[in-house]
């Protein structure tokens, strides 16, 4: 099969390298991809965002099935594009994505369906959402409806910092569109863990489950990011934790999309917080995480390109998950002043130390080819990902593998997968 992938990212990459090891697959195109994505796929110059474009390539290069990594193309539409074309593709539909694209949906399709999710109220106008704020107990969480790159949440501890927040996200449009609506939900505390899972419209299988690190500093200090590190599994997602979630979340969001005359295609990523009352849905995304596939699909035993098209064919209820019975840790290296300002353009040096060694992955979240060297291009630049036959020894091995590469400006979190010490 000719594959092409969309999307630019680590998430991307680990995609391709998954893709790669199919027997099915024998040629690989990403658009945009990067320097790491090089490797296993074609890369070719054409944005995310550009549908015709990418229409146009898929049907002359022939390509039978076309994997959307990213969230932006896919709440914009992308897989009614390419159906509205004829060609195969790998992701959910406009009416679907809308579960990650719009917070104020998926919001209200927890409460009509009866899925565990925080208290909230949806407003279109901020002098409500200020009215509201008066009474309301504090801390407090204020989301902007839209896409926002993983940022548009905000957490306010006084009543004061919630009504800045209103102004920013509604007022002066601080995450642009992506905050005309805005959802105010009640704080909740616990752990979070992410799940993700395949679903072909009416069957859903889960995947390993993940935990991110979204704080820029050690000891989840600093600004939210895109992810900092993960690992895989989490101690804290128990038999117990995987049944209530079993029972009260994952096939009902699939059902209640059905329901609602809008059948679920693709990977539904649920954000889950492990709070005293039970598991509660945090937000879903459409697509997987980023770094959660880092150290998911590492391992994955399955050939992932068979279970995408059983999404696409609606055949997933003969596909049985497995994971390999290990741990995996992901360190993110990146430049120094993510995800406010940093410097692109430093060299990478040291890629070549991953070369034919099993179990240590270096996936490229933000690199290009400048000549034959390869540089930084992006917040988040590598994200080193290791196995291990536990977590603490992934982690070793991941902050070890951390240590084989090296650009100016390098930064990364030391603590990641630290929560594991608390298991
Ligand atoms: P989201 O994009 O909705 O996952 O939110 C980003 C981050 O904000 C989450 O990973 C949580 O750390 C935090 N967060 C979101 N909603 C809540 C909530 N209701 N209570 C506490 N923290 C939250
Ligand atoms: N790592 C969180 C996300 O991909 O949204």
């Amino acid at each position: 099969m000719k594959i092409l992938i969309v999307g630019s990212g680590g998430r991307e990459h680990a995609i391709a390298w998954k893709v790669a090891q199919s027997p099915k697959a024998e040629k690989i195109y990403c658009a945009p991809g990067n320097a790491g994505i090089a490797e296993y796929a074609e890369c070719v110059d054409i944005g995310a965002m550009e549908f015709d474009r990418l229409v146009t390539f898929a049907k002359e290069k022939q390509i039978d099935l076309t994997i959307i990594g990213m969230d932006d193309p896919l709440v914009g539409g992308i897989v009614d594009v390419f159906e509205a074309e004829g060609l195969r593709v790998f992701g959910p539909a406009k009416n679907a994505a809308i579960l990650e694209g719009s917070k104020a949906f998926s919001k209200d399709l927890m409460k009509k369906y009866g899925i565990p999710t925080a208290a909230y109220e949806t407003f279109d106008d901020p002098e409500k959402a200020i009215e509201y704020l008066k009474d309301a107990s504090m801390p407090i969480v204020l989301k902007a409806d839209g896409l926002a790159l993983g940022k548009g949440v905000l957490i306010c501890n006084t009543r004061e910092e919630a009504l800045e927040g209103v102004k920013s996200i509604m007022t002066d449009k601080k995450f642009g569109d992506a905050g005309n609506r805005m959802v105010i939900e009640e704080f909740m505390t616990g752990r979070e863990v992410s799940v993700l899972s395949f679903v072909d419209g009416r069957t859903i299988r889960i995947m390993t489950s993940a935990q991110d690190h979204k704080r820029a500093l050690d000891g989840d200090q600093g600004l939210n990011t895109g992810g900092m590190g993960t690992f895989s599994p989490s101690p804290f997602y128990t038999e117990e934790v995987d049944a209530f979630c079993k029972a009260h979340i994952y096939q009902k969001t699939v059902d209640a999309m059905a329901a609602e005359g809008r059948p679920f295609k693709g990977i539904i990523f649920f954000g889950l917080m492990l709070t005293e009352k039970g598991p509660r849905v945090l937000e879903y995304n459409a697509r997987f995480g980023d770094p959660e596939a880092q150290v998911v699909l590492p391992r994955m035993k399955n050939d992932i390109v068979e279970v995408l098209e059983a999404c696409v064919d609606g055949t997933l209820d003969q596909v049985r998950l497995e994971f390999e019975d290990n741990a995996a840790v992901c360190v993110v290296l990146a430049s120094k002043g993510y995800p406010v300002q940093y410097e692109k353009g430093y060299e990478i040096r040291g890629l070549e130390h991953f070369k034919n060694k099993e179990g240590y992955y270096v996936f490229h979240a933000g690199s290009r080819f400048d000549g034959d060297r390869i540089v930084t291009n992006g917040g988040r630049v590598l994200g080193v990902t290791a196995l291990g036959k536990d977590l603490k020894d992934a982690r070793a091995n991941a902050y070890k593998a951390a240590s084989w590469v090296d650009f100016d400006n390098k930064y990364c979190r030391g603590d990641i997968g630290k929560a594991i010490d608390e298991a």
